[in-house]
């Protein structure tokens, strides 16, 4: 799968994207993640990378001084803009080509993008968001468990490890998708080289990966 093709997907996807929210089973997981998202970046100039629909851009901005989304897709943008949020904007931007901005952000929130980054770009990625945000900068990263019976089955492995899963779409269009899960260590291991105060915690359905950015 290429960079395009998990756009395209996820262009698709956007009308539908929210119902993955919706599932009963996860909704004790998601009432944690919001007040984790809130309590994170209270008081905050956050950016949001891959901010998708804005559906968690809402919870960091409850408290946050302002909220950038990023996204690659309009369409997904649209959907974002639409929840007319006061204190958040958001743009077309790539995760891998930050720009550096003026004045750096004081928190960065990667909601279910993390997954989606091949195994061999972690590193350039995370360079990227470095140089975005302000040392010290309160970064807060939220993705899914492999949960057997639960979550899509993983279809195969490539040779760097990425995982991938066959999604269809609602008009049965079919994808493979890029879909990684690390290992609490792994992630430990990311948030050492990258920053300090790492915190990893799994729940039943999704993991929370925290640190400050050097
Ligand atoms: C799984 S969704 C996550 C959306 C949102 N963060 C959420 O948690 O609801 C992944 C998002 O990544 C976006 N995307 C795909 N490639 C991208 C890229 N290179 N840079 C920025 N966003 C990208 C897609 O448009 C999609 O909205």
């Amino acid at each position: 799968m290429t960079a395009d093709t998990m756009r395209e997907y996820y262009a698709r996807r956007a009308e539908e994207y929210e119902r993955i929210y919706a599932r009963p089973e996860r909704q004790a997981d998601l009432a944690l993640i919001k007040r984790a998202i809130e309590e994170a970046f209270a008081g905050r100039h956050v950016l949001d990378i891959a901010c998708g629909t804005g559906y968690f851009s809402r919870c960091a901005a409850h408290r946050a001084l302002s909220v950038s989304g990023i996204d690659a897709n309009e369409e997904t943008l649209a959907i974002a803009r639409a929840k007319q949020i006061p204190n958040a904007v958001f743009d077309i931007g790539d995760a891998y080509a930050l720009r550096r901005p003026e004045r750096r952000y004081g928190g960065c929130l990667i909601t279910f993008w993390w997954s989606h980054v091949p195994r061999q770009r972690l590193a350039e990625f995370l360079a990227g968001v470095q140089n975005a945000l302000a040392p010290g900068a309160q970064v807060l990263v939220i993705d899914n468990l492999y949960v057997p019976g639960n979550s899509t089955p993983v279809s195969r492995a490539d040779q760097e490890g990425n995982t991938y899963q066959e999604r269809r779409l609602g008009n049965t269009e079919r994808y493979e998708v890029m879909k990684n899960f690390p290992t609490p260590s792994e992630l430990e291991a990311w948030g050492t080289r990258f920053g300090t105060e790492v915190a990893v915690t799994s729940l039943t359905y999704f993991w929370m990966f925290q640190f400050r950015s050097r």
